[in-house]
């Protein structure tokens, strides 16, 4: 089979990392990608939010499997344009992506099929979020509806949070993303990732993770797009698994269905879990990113077997075979991220590197240079292991992470800390 990955980052290192691994692939392009990716599959310049060009290189290079990675060519419809043209696609259509691409989308659906969620209100104009943020009161959360690259909320823990939130918004800090809103009920409780694969009626949960969002040690700092991540996340029991999918993730599947835009891809359900009971935080429509590269770690070549069966709508009779093992990857960072950093530098000791299947660098945002590796991004690479326990994760992502030469980069020391 000739497959075409859509994505540049870590997350589509860790998909085409696993596919390879698949007998089933013959092929593989990751387009745009980035230095570590063409390592292990070939790259192709194509401009991923352009449905049609997408479309004419899939034609061109006789691909058989379009995997979409990111949110943005999937809100553009780059699925549906894929889909229509009768490419086999995972990836939901830009109808069902409205679940990451609209946050009142989503609290509309979970209102529809009664899923547990934080109370909210929706709003097109500053004046009357003011007035319902200084009738409720602070703690609050104030969100951009839009897709706003993981920036669009703002956690309002004081009164002057909040309303500053809503000007900063409604001023236009995010665009045609901030031209609603949705205030929401502030959550308490421990977050966690819970990944599903859908085929548009049936349900197959593939994994789940936690992150790290802050960027300092003991979770302090600024908010970042996630510094590190373990998979499996004890904190999601089967138990609170079972009520999630039972409350929250089947009845969605459902609602999608029945009003004709079903969800075909991977449904990433952020939980807030508190006294043995899930809400919903929010909904993305593809992989997290760092989760991806744990959960791949740990599937293998299984995941496009998993994929296919999702694209091709036979995930009844599809099922995950787990190793029992654990895994962590630890993102190492431009220093200054997520704050001003420079790209260029040099990253050394990555070819001496002993690379298996237990243990692999990823490239978040890397460029090739006169034949050296560069930092070309604020996450650079995520470093990722596994183990039988996570302590063996960690004691393993930890000695590669020693072992790379690069001065102008960092990470956190404690991923895990709150499973180990
Ligand atoms: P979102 O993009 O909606 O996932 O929000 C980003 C992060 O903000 C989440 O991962 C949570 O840590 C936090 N967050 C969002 N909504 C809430 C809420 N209602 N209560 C508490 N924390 C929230
Ligand atoms: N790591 C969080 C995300 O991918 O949204």
């Amino acid at each position: 089979m000739n497959i075409l990955i859509l994505g540049s980052g870590g997350r589509e290192h860790a998909l085409a990392w696993a596919v390879k691994q698949n007998p089933k692939c013959d092929r593989l392009i990751v387009a745009p990608g980035n230095a570590g990716i063409a390592q292990v599959a070939e790259l192709a310049d194509i401009d991923m939010l352009d449905g049609a060009a997408v479309v004419e290189f899939c034609g061109e290079n006789a691909i058989d499997f379009l995997i979409v990675g990111p949110e943005a060519p999937l809100a553009a419809g780059v699925a549906d344009a894929a889909r229509d043209a009768g490419i086999l696609t995972f990836g939901p259509s830009a109808a069902a992506a409205k679940l990451e691409a609209s946050k009142g989308f989503t609290k509309e659906i979970c209102d529809a099929c009664n899923a547990p969620t934080a109370g909210y209100a929706r709003f097109d104009n500053a004046a009357d979020a003011r007035a319902y943020v200084e009738k409720m009161g602070a703690p609050i959360v104030i969100k951009a509806d839009g897709l706003a690259a993981g920036k669009g909320v703002i956690m309002g823990m004081t009164m002057e949070e909040a309303l500053a939130g809503i000007d900063e918004i409604f001023g236009g800090a995010f665009g045609e993303a901030g031209a609603e809103v949705v205030i929401e009920e502030f959550m308490e409780g421990e977050e966690a990732s819970f990944f599903i694969l859908s085929d548009g009626e049936n349900a197959l949960p593939i994994g789940t993770a936690q992150d790290h969002k802050r960027v300092g040690d003991g979770d302090t700092g600024p908010n970042t797009g996630g510094m590190g991540a373990y998979s499996p996340a004890p904190v999601l029991t089967d138990a609170i698994q079972k009520q999630a999918m039972d409350e929250i993730v089947l009845p969605t599947i459902r609602e999608m269905a029945r009003r004709g835009t079903p969800y075909q891809g991977v449904l990433y359900a952020g939980l807030m879990i508190k006294d043995g009971h899930a809400r919903l935080v929010e909904y993305n429509c593809r992989f997290g990113d760092p989760e991806c590269q744990v959960l791949m770690l740990r599937l293998g070549a299984q995941a496009l077997d998993l994929m296919l069966a999702c694209a091709e709508g036979r995930l009844d009779s599809a099922k995950v075979n787990w190793a029992d093992d654990h895994a962590m990857t630890v993102v190492m960072a431009a220093k200054g991220y997520p704050g001003n950093y420079s790209k260029g530098s040099v990253i050394g000791g990555l070819e001496g590197l002993a690379e298996d299947s237990w243990q692999t660098v990823f490239h978040a945002g890397t460029k090739e240079k006169d034949g050296k590796i560069t930092a070309n991004g604020g996450r650079v690479l995520n470093v990722t292991a596994r183990g039988n326990t996570l302590r063996e994760a960690h004691a393993k992502a930890y000695a590669l992470v020693d072992a790379i030469d690069w001065p102008d980069g960092f990470c956190r020391r404690d991923i895990g800390w709150r499973a180990l």
